[in-house]
């Protein structure tokens, strides 16, 4: 429990998830975003987006006025001493880190800040590049407020690791808490503000610079990306060698506990809004640098033959993908969302659009979001068992639980040719290949083997 009031401006999913989380531990937070609409909707207790818990703990911090957004940015300011920056940083098409978003709230902060008697510290939550808010946050505050970085205002950067579908679960149990400081009265200030939420649950508190804290974020997403395409990889080989299979060497690496056992399931890639963006705008800003990062651009080349790799099974499996009708399962990026940014799905259909198939899909959470992309070029199902009718081939997209209860009857009794090419290890391969065509990444042909 804590009586510090903060601020949030941007109330995308980083923004309202964190908003959502400080305020369900009766931390009064007034939020704000540029888009009104999306303001009187969360102020209705009404989610912009899907995110599971979310919708309700935001009706309940919002009835009990824990968490309010305001109209004006400046009111936020002004009725707060510490505000958040958590506003979109998008990629450009050559896949540097679109900084147009923090610029405008800078400047509308710095502006404000000049009516401001009182000592306000402002945190950059956005994933900025190294140098950013030392560079341009910090001289567009001093500009527009006419105050000092250190002696008028503090500045912190402080990177999130929210992960989608578990995000609220994140901001209340964080790993660790990372603190860039500008100086050691704006660390201690933040600090102070995650001590008195947190109390003894508090995680390590790692104290350092603004520029170190802003790699610290993209080190953390290209490290998670690039143990999967290292296992990827691995899985890749273990397809060329009989009998091998990639879940058995990732079970027996992952008790190394030098390696671990967390994102070690190879698979089609990785999607999501942020590995992809974070990766891309690293490698573009160690090259703007001098630097030229082989190992990032491996991870990134990896991923994007991974997808492919099912596609090019289900055409050697069928002889041809012209007019088979290949069903679908999964189009979110990951389990329990229904964001498809990013998402290995939409690069798997148009792959099998190109090549004349015809394709059904279904997902239990974003077939709404996926029908924007596809708008008449596929068709969507209610239902696996709708889905897997009269189908050539069925490839899993997306690990959902629902799909892992699937038996080999329940696609041998809808399917026209019973063909399952499982793109994220969710069967069992010894209850599967013996019943029905089946396939697998990392799964070395032939399967039965003296070797
Ligand atoms: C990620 C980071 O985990 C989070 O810390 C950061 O703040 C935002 O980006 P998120 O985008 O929600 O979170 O997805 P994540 O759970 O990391 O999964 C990313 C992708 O990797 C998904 O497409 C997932 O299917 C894939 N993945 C993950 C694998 O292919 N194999 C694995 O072992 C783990």
């Amino acid at each position: 429990m804590t009586s510090y009031g903060v601020s949030i401006i941007g109330m995308g999913y980083v923004g309202l998830c964190t908003a959502v989380g400080f305020a369900s531990k009766a931390c009064k937070v007034a939020a704000y975003d540029i888009d009104h609409e999306k303001l009187a909707l969360i102020n209705r207790g009404i989610a912009p987006f899907y995110e599971p818990g979310l919708e309700k703990m935001l009706k309940k911090t919002v009835d009990e006025h824990y968490l309010i957004c305001l109209l004006e940015l400046e009111d936020a300011i002004l009725k707060t001493d510490i505000t958040f920056i958590a506003v979109g940083t998008p990629s450009k098409p050559d896949g540097s880190i679109d900084l147009s978003q923090v610029e405008e709230a800078v400047v509308r902060i710095g502006d404000t800040l000049r009516k401001k008697n009182k000592h306000h510290l402002i945190v950059v939550k956005s994933t900025v590049i190294p140098g950013t808010t030392e560079n341009m946050v910090k001289p567009l505050l001093e500009k527009y407020s006419g105050k000092n970085c250190g002696k008028d205002f503090g500045l912190c950067m402080n990177p999130e690791f929210l992960r989608e579908g578990s995000a609220i679960y994140d901001t209340l149990h964080p790993d660790r808490i990372v603190i860039g400081e500008h100086d050691k009265k704006s660390g201690d200030a933040l600090e102070l503000f995650y001590r008195s939420f947190y109390g003894e649950e508090a995680p390590p508190i790692i104290r350092t610079n603004l520029s170190t804290a802003e790699l610290i974020k993209y080190a953390n997403n290209t490290f998670l990306a690039t143990k999967i395409s290292f296992i990827n990889t691995v899985a890749n080989i273990c397809e060329k060698i009989p009998g091998a299979d990639v879940k058995t060497v990732a079970g027996a690496i992952g008790l190394d506990k030098r390696i671990g056992p967390l994102f070690l399931n190879a698979g089609l890639g990785y999607g999501g809004y942020c590995l992809p963006k974070d990766l891309k705008a690293l490698i573009a800003f160690s090259k703007r640098l001098g630097y030229d990062p082989v190992l990032l651009k491996a991870v990134e080349d990896v991923n994007e033959a991974q997808p492919n790799k099912v596609v090019e099974i289900a055409r050697v499996l069928l002889g041809g993908l012209k007019d088979k009708k290949v069903a679908i399962l999964g189009l979110a990026f990951k389990p329990n969302t229904d964001d498809i940014r990013g998402a290995v799905s939409v690069k798997i259909i148009k792959r099998l659009l190109e090549e004349k198939a015809k394709v059904v899909a279904y997902d239990p959470s974003a077939t709404d979001n996926a029908r924007k992309i596809f708008r008449g070029e596929i068709d969507f199902a209610a239902s696996v068992a709708d889905c897997l009718k009269d189908t050539d081939c069925c490839i899993i997209v997306t690990e959902w639980e629902e799909f892992k209860n699937l038996q080999p009857e329940d696609f041998i009794e809808r399917m026209r040719n019973p063909l399952v090419i499982d793109g994220r290890r969710i069967f069992k391969p010894e209850l599967f290949e013996d019943r029905l065509k089946f396939a697998a990444i990392g799964l070395g042909q032939p399967r039965k083997t003296d070797l």
